[in-house]
């Protein structure tokens, strides 16, 4: 993924928001990084352009070689749900499905099979340590058992590219430790995790840290 001169403003009535502004930036293909920064700083902003679900005001994101700032909604649209798996802070669960109905829920747009989604849903319960959640509703859950229902829903489809917006902020430490490992595994797998967090002892775990300030990149520190 590549972003080049990348400027995201907001309108807000009068008031033009910058929340991004001349972000240039490299993520290679199975790497593990993670976006640092205090409250405001844009790290949402940068993840949502990343998971294509917003466009930037100026400049251009390139996804695995293709010019995704060009392209028409239908096939970003497609190219979300084909290549991208996003985990939100606060896991945006429907509280009428049950757990295995919520992983299997992104599976309902492409050409799946009900048996390969059964098949799917049950291996991802299984990997998550939540076999014996599958009919429970995200009421019925804990914060750190929904929160590995949101991340085994990112994963239904296989994406080769997993987004994280603060996947750890609402939970404590030990729970987010655990969601970490779940990260580092799928690294480990092959696939390009970007993490965002606002905790420096979590960013420690990917091989790379972007801080942001302001909307712009401060620094990198490459750790491996
Ligand atoms: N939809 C929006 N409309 C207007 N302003 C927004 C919107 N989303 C974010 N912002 C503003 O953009 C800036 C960056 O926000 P955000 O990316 O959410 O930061 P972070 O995730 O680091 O807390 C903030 O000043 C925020 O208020
Ligand atoms: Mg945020």
């Amino acid at each position: 993924m590549e972003l080049k001169n990348v400027e995201k403003h907001y309108e807000m009535g009068e008031h033009k928001i910058k929340a991004l502004s001349g972000i240039n930036l490299k993520i290679k293909k199975g790497e593990f990084i993670s976006i640092l920064g205090p409250s405001g700083s844009g790290k949402s902003t940068l993840l949502h352009l990343l998971g294509l679900l917003d466009k930037p005001s100026r400049g251009k994101i390139y996804i695995q070689g293709e010019e995704v700032t060009k392209l028409s909604s239908e096939d970003i649209a497609e190219k979300r749900n084909k290549d991208i798996g996003i985990v939100f802070q606060f896991f945006f669960l429907s509280s009428f499905l049950t757990a295995e109905e919520n992983i299997q829920l992104p599976m309902l747009f492409g050409e799946i099979t009900e048996e390969e989604r059964t098949k799917r849903s049950k291996e991802l319960l299984e990997t998550m340590g939540l076999s014996k959640r599958s009919n429970n509703k995200p009421a019925q859950l804990s914060g750190g058992e929904r929160q590995r229902v949101a991340i085994a829903r990112a994963l239904a489809t296989k994406p080769v590219i997993i987004l994280a917006d603060e996947p750890t902020g609402n939970l404590d430490s030990k729970i987010g430790d655990e969601i970490v490992k779940i990260f580092k595994k799928l690294h480990k797998e092959g696939n390009t995790i970007v993490m965002v967090t606002h905790d420096e002892k979590l960013a420690k775990h990917s091989e790379r840290i972007i801080y942001l300030m302001d909307g712009k990149i401060e620094r990198m520190v490459k750790r491996k």
